[in-house]
């Protein structure tokens, strides 16, 4: 595991743009993993900025995203379809992308079907992750065990906390998620986490120092063997 300190959240977003431009300049077809969350805003804009200067085309790249809040229209501006819409997707020349239906009829079938496409497209070569305060990816919370597919989750009361600003009441959070499982986001080739903060640095301190444990979701990343932590000065602070 790679961690890089930078002096701010500016540094990381620039940083972390950098790399998967230089992915999509490497394989223009690449198989990006892409995640929501404030931390990729600013990767986002980067992004959005080269390729109006045209100097990156994601004509042939797709990408899926982490998750998806169950319960949610698309076209509700808290879902994450509507967050990728607007920071990202509507912005770049996205070949095509894909997150979970959180709509879905049967959300089980949706799961098993995401994961197949995910495979179907030759797997994830490049993951983006942001990291929660409880050190959740994607929405893959503590639990008692990695889960190894894409999944049906219930948020933590932390999660719903920290997600709360999005919405305009805390009974408007849902509760309920689709993730990629643990399983299904070790199997990217490259993995690039993000973290700016001071709320992210014990998160951060346990993934990268402590324990491999599933209470610490972050800390399986450990285990894989191309994975890069980018974080600034505050979310390093307890390194
Ligand atoms: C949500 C997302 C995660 C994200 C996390 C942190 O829970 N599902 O993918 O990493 O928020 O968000 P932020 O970057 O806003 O701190």
């Amino acid at each position: 595991m790679v961690v890089r300190i930078f002096e701010n959240r500016r540094a990381v977003s620039q940083a972390c743009a950098t790399l998967i431009a230089a992915q999509v300049i490497r394989k223009p077809e690449s198989v990006l993993g892409l995640a929501t969350g404030s931390s990729p805003v600013g990767t986002y804009q980067q992004l959005i900025e080269w390729y109006q200067q045209g100097l990156l085309d994601f004509s042939q790249c797709i990408s899926f995203n982490l998750d998806e809040y169950i319960g949610l229209d698309e076209s509700n501006p808290c879902s994450y379809h509507a967050f990728m819409k607007e920071e990202l997707f509507n912005h770049i020349n996205m070949k095509s992308f894909f997150l979970p239906n959180g709509n879905a009829k049967n959300l089980g079938v949706e799961c098993r079907r995401y994961d197949k496409a995910i495979a179907a497209a030759g797997g994830v070569d490049l993951q983006l992750l942001g990291i929660g305060r409880n050190g959740h990816i994607g929405f893959n919370e503590p639990d008692s065990h990695f889960v190894k597919g894409t999944q049906v989750v219930s948020l933590t009361q932390s999660t719903i906390e920290a997600n709360r600003r999005y919405f305009d009441s805390e009974d408007q959070v849902p509760k309920k998620a689709i993730s990629m499982g643990i399983g299904t986001i070790m199997s990217a080739k490259e993995i690039i986490l993000i973290a700016m903060g001071e709320d992210k640095a014990d998160a951060i301190y346990k993934a990268v120092k402590g324990k491999i444990s599933p209470d610490m979701p972050a800390s399986s990343l450990a285990l894989h063997p191309h994975v890069t932590f980018l974080v600034d000065q505050a979310a390093a602070s307890r390194l």
